[in-house]
């Protein structure tokens, strides 16, 4: 017996709405997951988060391996334990932040060998060891362990990476095993070919998955080619299992692939912006460290229900981010996360009342007017 489902509640046009029910708490889909890399979601508290509306949180294999090691989050009982945040963790699998952020990484067929960029230390990563991290770890939705090719690349460089982190989705599934009350998401890959984003999903179908990731894309390929692949990937996966699309992205990146059908997206965007001053609101970018600031007594988002927009002008939080205070990060970042998830739960909404389309409309404007 399966103590996960996901269950469809309404789609109106590509667009779905739904929730994830795990043992640790319903995730409500359209879902953006905020990212919590090293154990901890940068300048919030877990309760900070959960006020915002997010249901889940992102975790890493990769950097959580390195330091402080999953052998010793799960003597401390768990990585939910260990950051104090009991609801759904989703941790991506690691091959993707070794090839972005490791030293002398080689690819062979077993997987991937590396150095650390903390301290140099030598590590191996391969599907099996992938698995055994995120089951250390605790985590609720595991990630395959996959390959994810920088765009642009060439046709066969494409499809021989896909095909290797379709064998390796097969050594994840093995190894995973049957684990009740946790989920495993294939990654399908094949680049901006719609044939292998196609070869991709048959694999992974085939093998059987409990959620399904579009990865290898917004890797530098553009708004306009990231959409033109979505308007056909979600379409070539399983309809009654979440569709997730890994590290995305900006507001109007989000609303786009959910009107395509995706169900989670991921993104460092509204918590790395917020400790750089950058700010996300219903009339677009505001850049708080600008001198127009200096001297506004108006909220950031006058249609906000932050700590930030509440409680703060902008003359505030121009000051407290000029002189390096720490509520600068803070509070942008709490701002950034709750307009996200304002975001997320307009469109959960108004597709359920099948309004996407005025809604999405409503969402362009705001930002067609611009700050002002
Ligand atoms: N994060 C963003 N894109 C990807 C991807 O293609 N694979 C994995 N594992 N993580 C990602
Ligand atoms: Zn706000």
């Amino acid at each position: 017996m399966s103590t996960t489902s996901f269950t469809l509640h309404a789609t109106d046009g590509k667009a779905r709405t739904g929730v994830i029910s795990t043992p640790r708490g319903e995730i409500r889909t359209p879902a953006f997951m905020p990212v919590g890399t090293a154990a901890t979601v940068k300048a919030m508290l877990p309760e900070q988060v959960r006020s915002t509306g997010a249901d889940i949180l992102l975790g890493n294999t990769y950097h959580l391996m390195l330091r402080p090691t999953a052998e010793r989050i799960a003597r401390l009982g768990g990585l939910h334990q260990f950051m104090n945040w009991d609801r759904p963790i989703l941790t991506d699998s690691g091959g993707f932040q070794v090839m972005s952020l490791a030293d002398l990484r080689k690819l062979t067929e077993e997987g991937v060998s590396f150095r650390s960029h903390i301290d140099g230390s030598k590590h191996m990563l391969t599907p099996e060891r992938s698995m055994e991290i995120q089951r250390l770890l605790g985590s609720d939705i595991v990630m395959c362990f996959d390959e994810c090719p920088a765009l642009p690349a060439d046709r066969k460089r494409l499809e021989e990476s896909m095909r290797l982190s379709m064998r390796w989705a097969q050594r994840s599934r093995d190894a995973f095993g049957d684990r009740p009350g946790h989920m495993l998401f294939g990654i399908q890959q094949g680049g901006l070919e719609p044939d292998l984003r196609e070869e991709s999903a048959k694999a992974l179908t085939q093998i059987g998955f409990d959620g399904y990731a579009v990865g290898g894309l917004a890797v530098g390929e553009g708004q306009e080619a990231m959409f033109g692949c979505l308007d056909h990937a979600p379409d070539t996966l399983p309809v009654d299992k979440p569709r997730y699309l890994m590290g995305v992205g900006k507001p109007d990146d989000i609303v786009g692939a959910v009107k395509r059908g995706i169900d989670m997206m991921d993104c460092v965007l509204p918590t790395r912006s917020g400790r750089t001053g950058q700010a996300f609101t219903r009339r677009g970018v505001v850049n708080i460290k600008n001198a127009r600031h200096a001297d506004d007594p108006r909220p950031l988002d006058e249609h906000c229900s932050c700590p930030a927009c509440t409680g703060y002008s902008r003359a505030y939080l121009h000051h407290v981010f000029r002189s390096h205070e720490m509520i600068s990060g803070m509070l942008l970042t709490w701002h950034n996360l709750q307009y996200f998830q304002d975001i997320m739960d307009g469109m959960r909404g108004a597709i359920a009342e099948g309004r996407f389309d005025a809604w999405e409309a409503v969402f362009h404007a705001g930002r067609a007017e611009g700050d002002i």
